[in-house]
């Protein structure tokens, strides 16, 4: 197929061929990371800014790691030691850094939209790296990537994502990803945490406010973070209510489908949406999901600097 997008800026929009192409190009970068020397020369030359405008660990490295096994110089950025300190705006900030002469910018903003706000604005190409609530599409794509490896193909296999769905790009971004390759999506968690106009967005989805009833036959469950800093804004009683009604437990794992995978974007609260012997149990692909994100970061960032590739 020949890709024709410029931009990573979501998952809303690319279908499944383009999705499935995404994959299985990540697949073979997957195969470059378990060589003894995991590099290949096929970004040589070119220069990506990874500018981070957010706290990030997982995101942040392997888009660095992503960039440095495919020989791409990779310049970083961080918003506290930049001169968006002195009042510098977003876009003099990239402006100022693509005269330096840069081939791609990797983003994470507090404000949705800013990924196209940026691209709309620039030569380079952009890759959403999370913009506020709207989406995270490299965490779609990976979280994709490693279920794949678990359940095979996704037609007619049901995801549930639980926890807090309005703050959550996470949660868009696997919406739209896993339904368009054919997974039915439930969305489960307090009433007070999933936006109410949810179901009109994606009319596709169930929403259930029972954990147990909504988990019952599903084949990969995902946990989200709950914002513990938004606990005093009564969104939710209380963390003890919260854990008795949406931890994934030892005890609750022992209900859902022997084989269920469990997923989470990171970072945990261990003992609050997860307990740790299921974070780190046999079900759980957490770590694979974290490795998957270089592989996925690899793929995009490859697709993107070489331009229109046949394959
Ligand atoms: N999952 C995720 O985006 O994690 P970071 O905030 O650490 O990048």
């Amino acid at each position: 197929m020949t890709w024709t997008h410029k931009h990573l800026l979501g998952l809303e929009g690319l279908s499944r061929d383009e999705l499935t192409f995404l994959l299985d190009t990540a697949e073979r970068f997957h195969e470059v990371l378990d060589r003894p020397i995991p590099f290949v020369p096929a970004l040589r030359g070119k220069t990506i800014l990874n500018m981070f405008y957010e706290p990030s660990t997982r995101t942040s490295m392997s888009f660095a790691m992503a960039g440095k096994r495919l020989s791409a110089d990779m310049v970083g950025f961080s918003k506290l030691t930049s001169a968006v300190q002195k009042g510098e705006n977003l876009l003099d900030t990239v402006r100022t850094i693509e005269s330096m002469r840069v081939d791609g910018v990797v983003i994470r903003h507090s404000c949705p939209g800013s990924a196209k706000f940026i691209a709309d604005r620039i030569d380079a190409f952009v890759v959403n790296a999370g913009d506020g609530a709207h989406e995270h599409p490299t965490q779609g794509l990976l979280d994709l990537f490693a279920a794949r490896k678990r359940v095979g193909s996704f037609e007619g296999k049901r995801l549930v994502i639980v926890g807090d769905i309005t703050h959550g790009r996470v949660a868009r971004s696997a919406i739209i990803g896993f339904a368009a390759m054919g997974a039915k999506v439930t969305i489960c968690g307090p009433p007070t945490l999933i936006p109410r106009d949810l179901g009109k967005a994606f009319p596709y989805i169930e929403i259930d406010h029972d954990f147990d009833r909504a988990s019952k036959d599903a084949d990969m469950v995902m946990m989200l973070r709950i914002q513990l800093e938004r606990q005093h804004t009564g969104l939710f009683p209380s963390i003890r209510e919260y854990r008795r009604l949406y931890c994934l437990t030892a005890q609750r794992l022992k209900k859902l489908k022997p084989d269920v995978v469990v997923m989470h974007p990171g970072p945990m609260n261990r003992g609050v949406e997860i307990e740790p012997a299921v974070a780190d149990g046999a079900n759980s692909v957490i770590l694979a999901q974290v490795r998957a994100g270089v592989a996925v970061r690899m793929a995009i960032l490859y697709i993107l600097a070489g331009g229109e590739l046949e394959r």
